[in-house]
């Protein structure tokens, strides 16, 4: 697989980017190995995810975020700082939704096939994101259509909790996440489906949240969640899903990564309720990172 970078990123007036800040990351992909800087850089985010973990808990934080990553300067370490170091900081809920998408901004085909959109650089960074963060959230779509396993496989960390939203319980419980113990699971359905005493799909737990109209209540899911100590979540999909979210201004942080392809037809990514004109868009501060042949764009939500 060549991971040789070919993209190109202009910006919306046509200039090149690399005169306007696009960032390029890495060259690393799966099946890779990464470079030393990048393996020490690594480790490092990996003590500061347990040191915000121990800091939740109560305990003596040994050191800040940015003091740990100060003492590593290379510019590896600089690229995965800029990107990670946010998931570290801790006391802080983080909510960051992500989708891999088309140029024409499908996230799959009408059949539900969505791998791979992305290229492995992409790959790797939602196995990272997995590792950092608390819990990763997906919907009962993405169970049904791909069967996820939804843990941390191509870099080293721990896997997080796996929250799956299946509202109205449509899911069979032959699904892999809900029987190989892999990590904790969690299957989020509205609270009136959900029978007095009954506790598992599978091996995993049911959460009865309430609803708001026909949909999970997000703020009280995220509560429920945060009540259980699970405060950083990555939303991975599907595109119902991120935009449920995102419509209830849930996301803290939304990255779309595209990838140079066109499909034509299919599922599509982010989709909120219709709007007349152009000023009524969302138009949130955005980074940009170059992922082999992708680009990642991450949209700034949060107030601080
Ligand atoms: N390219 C990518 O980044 C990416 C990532 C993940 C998945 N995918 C692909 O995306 C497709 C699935 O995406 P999708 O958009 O069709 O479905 P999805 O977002 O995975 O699941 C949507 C369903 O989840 C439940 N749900 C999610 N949030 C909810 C909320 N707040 N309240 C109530 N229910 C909620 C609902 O289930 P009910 O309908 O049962 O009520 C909803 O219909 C698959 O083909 C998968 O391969 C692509």
């Amino acid at each position: 697989m060549s991971l040789e970078r070919k993209t190109t990123v202009y910006d919306t007036a046509g200039r090149n980017t690399a005169a306007a800040g696009s960032v390029p990351f890495g060259s690393e992909g799966p099946g890779i190995p990464a470079s030393p800087e990048e393996e020490a850089a690594w480790r490092t985010l990996l003590a500061l995810r347990r040191a915000r973990l121990a800091s939740q808990a109560g305990g003596n934080g040994s050191a800040t975020p940015l003091e740990i990553a100060s003492r590593d300067t290379s510019p590896a370490a600089a690229r995965l700082f800029d990107l990670y170091l946010p998931l570290c900081a801790p006391g802080r809920r983080l909510v960051v939704g992500h989708l891999g998408q088309s140029l024409d901004g499908k996230i799959a085909t009408g059949t539900g096939h969505s791998r791979f959109i992305n290229g492995a650089p992409n790959i790797l960074h939602l196995h990272r994101l997995r590792a950092l963060v608390d819990g990763i959230v997906v919907g009962a779509g993405t169970v049904a259509a791909d069967d996820p396993q939804l843990t941390v496989r191509l870099c080293d960390g721990p896997c997080p909790t796996r929250i799956v939203i299946d509202t109205n319980r449509r899911l069979r419980d032959s699904h892999r996440l809900f029987n190989d113990g892999a990590a904790p699971t969690l299957a989020v359905c509205a609270e009136d489906v959900l029978p007095v005493g009954e506790q598992r799909i599978g091996r995993a737990e049911l959460l009865g949240v309430k609803r708001s109209g026909d949909w999970i209540d997000v703020h009280a899911l995220l509560a429920s969640l945060a009540g259980r100590g699970l405060r950083s979540l990555l939303v991975e999909g599907g595109g119902v899903t991120v935009s449920r979210f995102l419509a209830a201004r849930a996301l803290d942080r939304l990255q779309i990564t595209i990838a140079p392809v066109i499909i034509g037809s299919g599922r599509p990514g982010v989709t909120l309720p219709a709007i007349a004109r152009m000023d009524e868009a969302l138009r949130p501060p955005v980074r940009r990172f170059e992922l082999g042949d992708d680009v990642l764009f991450e949209c700034l939500f949060e107030k601080s």
